[in-house]
């Protein structure tokens, strides 16, 4: 996945974005590393999971991805386009490709506009639809995620979470993007409602051929939506790579944590379970060497001082010093 392919929809390479913040009044300002070199390929049609604890930098990974915040550094490109120097009329165009549905889509979505009118705006603003070519598209559209001819006419208020969830993913795909970045899209809803709408995001994935990029703190949640899989630590990847070999036999420290941390149907007495104990460190004051191993039941000495790089073991990157030895 480090080598761009002819169908990549979507191309980060060392994004980075860094936040300066007050720390009090008389105080030299500080900075939050809220992302730190992220770099991923991602093809059309395929599902690129992020995970990791709160505040490890998903949602700022995913505001850089969709065009919301400039990164620190680092380069994007959409469909093939350099995003860093995109004149006027090509970010239109990027902000059209990349779309994104939020943890809470009921904050994406306008109280006082029926739900038509909020599915045909993307149209009648990008396209030269007729109203009645608009109307076609959204009922189309609204049959596909699930819901009846008459919600054309109600409001937000009058649906349930999953309901505004499956709206606000019509939304984002009203003019069949190249990539839709989802930040927890399933975290608000019940249990039982969850599945189904994941279910939808794969329907719409296959039919549409979109790439996603499928944000979660939950890494049960999303193994059967991923083909990759990038495991976050306070702004930095600790392991990415395809999603069978991070969820069969996981090499960091952390996702083996993270892993041992969601119930498993059927847990397998063979693997042994690791727990994490402290919180995730001050982002403001980040550990030295590597940032996990005041957590880390294997770390040494050189682990104190000295930042692994992501290395290529066993058909996935890994950034731990001692890998292979904790694996062997
Ligand atoms: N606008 C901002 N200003 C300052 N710090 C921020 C800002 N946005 C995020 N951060 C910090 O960056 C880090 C990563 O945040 P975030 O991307 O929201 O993580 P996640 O989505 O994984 O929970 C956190 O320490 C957060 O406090
Ligand atoms: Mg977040």
């Amino acid at each position: 996945m480090s080598t761009p392919t002819t169908n990549s929809v979507l191309s980060a390479r060392d994004l980075t974005r860094h936040y300066s913040v007050s720390t009090g009044l008389f105080q030299p300002n500080a900075t939050v590393q809220a992302l730190n070199g992220v770099s991923f390929e991602l093809a059309a049609g395929k599902t690129l999971a992020v995970v990791g604890e709160s505040g490890c930098g998903k949602s700022t990974l995913a505001r850089a991805l969709t065009l919301i915040e400039e990164p620190s550094s680092g380069s994007l490109q959409i469909a093939g386009q350099e995003v860093t120097g995109a004149n006027k009329a090509q970010r239109k165009q990027l902000r059209r490709d990349v779309q994104m549905v939020f943890q809470n889509p009921y904050a994406s979505l306008n109280p006082r506009q029926k739900i038509g009118d909020q599915l045909a705006e993307p149209l009648l603003i990008n396209t030269g639809l007729s109203k009645s070519e608009r109307r076609e598209k959204v009922q189309a559209m609204m049959q596909q995620v699930g819901l009846r001819p008459e919600h054309y006419q109600r409001y937000p208020h009058m649906f349930s979470g999953g309901q505004r969830q499956r709206i606000a993913l019509a939304r984002a795909m009203m003019l069949t993007p190249k990539v839709l970045v989802a930040d927890e899209p399933t975290s608000a809803l019940d249990v039982s409602i969850q599945a189904q709408v994941l279910n939808l995001f794969m329907d719409l994935q296959e039919e549409l051929n979109t790439g996603y990029v499928f944000i979660s703190h939950n890494l049960s949640v999303v193994r059967h939506v991923a083909d990759d899989v990038l495991v976050m630590y306070l702004g930095r990847p600790a392991e990415m790579g395809p999603s069978e070999q991070i969820y069969q036999r996981p090499l960091h420290p952390y996702t083996k944590a993270l892993l041992s941390a969601t119930p498993a149907i059927h847990p397998d007495p063979s693997k042994p379970k690791i727990k994490i104990s402290g919180e995730l460190p001050n982002p403001l004051d980040p550990p030295t060497g590597c940032a996990f191993h005041k957590r880390c039941p294997y770390a040494t000495e050189q682990c104190e001082v000295e930042r692994p790089e992501l290395r290529l073991i066993d058909s996935r990157q890994v950034a731990c010093h001692h890998a292979e030895t904790i694996n062997s």
